[in-house]
């Protein structure tokens, strides 16, 4: 894959998953990489494996979630590396469980993550994007940003959020002509350790959900989610879908209206394991 030679791309929760994936695949397609997560374990791997491939790579602990240090962060990196071409938002995790049963804490938490930390990224980095005369904001929404199930409501929210945040950025992009392109990324089910480390309200079995997720839902390789990710980055999409079952549900969503949640609340209660 080519296209992101010579570009400095800035890569959130890298130590696993699509995150570890994207950083390998732009290393490999020329780009200079900034690395983090609080995983510092699958982070070392990770940057093991891009200076194996010969990529230019600087590794920090980074959580999303600390305003500040993101800030000093992002101002460390464009000083490191002269600029900032692209940031992607990727940090995130799953929490399951009916909302008459959630804490609030754990929504919050949810919403901290999943969504504050892409506000952070993003507002963190918007200035260097700019400044580097060709920038790019890509942030990890979920098909779960393009529709609702029992039991995801906090999460849901989350990548609602971020699904509203990232195109009305793109417009104001476009309308104020910044130099800075804008894409919301859409993942169905993909292959990763989302469900084995994602969070349960409480006597809500987070084995059996992450065991249904691994065995019935995950059906694309985190791989396989990178090269549809910076194809669509490539091409300046507004939004990417990633495998065929986003590309299938967010079909009937748009086809069925709000009738989807009529349709679908028996069908999910019928795969997947009690979030209440
Ligand atoms: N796997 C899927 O099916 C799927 C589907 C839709 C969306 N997504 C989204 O894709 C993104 C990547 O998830 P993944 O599937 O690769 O999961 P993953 O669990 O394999 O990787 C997520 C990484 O984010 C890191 N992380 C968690 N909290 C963090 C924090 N506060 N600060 C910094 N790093 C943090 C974790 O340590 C982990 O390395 C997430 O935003 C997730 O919501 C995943």
């Amino acid at each position: 894959m080519e296209g992101f030679a010579g570009k400095v791309a800035v890569v959130t929760g890298a130590g696993s998953g699509i995150g570890q994936a994207l950083a390998m695949e732009l290393g490999r397609s020329g780009a200079s990489l900034a690395i983090s997560d609080v995983d510092l374990e699958g982070l070392a791997t990770t940057e093991e494996r891009l200076k194996a491939i010969g990529a230019p790579v600087r590794s920090d602990r980074l959580d999303v979630t600390e305003r500040e240090a993101f800030q000093i962060y992002a101002d460390t990196i464009n000083g490191h590396y002269g600029k900032v071409n692209q940031i992607y938002n990727n940090a995130g995790i799953a929490y399951t469980g009916d909302v008459d049963i959630t804490a609030f804490k754990d929504i919050e938490r949810v919403m901290d993550v999943d969504f504050w930390g892409v506000v952070n990224g993003t507002k963190a980095f918007l200035p260097h994007l700019i400044a580097s005369g060709d920038g790019h904001v890509v942030n990890v929404s979920s098909l779960f940003g393009l529709l609702s199930v029992p039991g995801q409501a906090a999460y849901n929210s989350a990548k609602f959020a971020v699904r509203g945040f990232t195109e009305a950025l793109r417009q104001e992009m476009m309308h104020n002509r910044e130099p800075v392109e804008v894409t919301t990324v859409h993942p169905g089910g993909i292959k990763t350790a989302i469900a084995r480390n994602g969070l349960t309200a409480e006597g809500v079995s987070a084995e059996a959900q992450s065991k249904v997720f691994d065995k019935r839902l995950a059906s694309t390789t985190p791989e396989r989610a990178a090269e549809i990710i910076l194809d669509a980055v490539r091409k300046k999409k507004a939004r990417v879908l990633v495998g065929q079952d986003a590309v299938v549900i967010d079909l009937l969503v748009r086809i069925t209206g709000s009738h989807y949640q009529r349709l679908f609340a028996p069908v999910i209660g019928r795969i997947k394991p009690p979030s209440r």
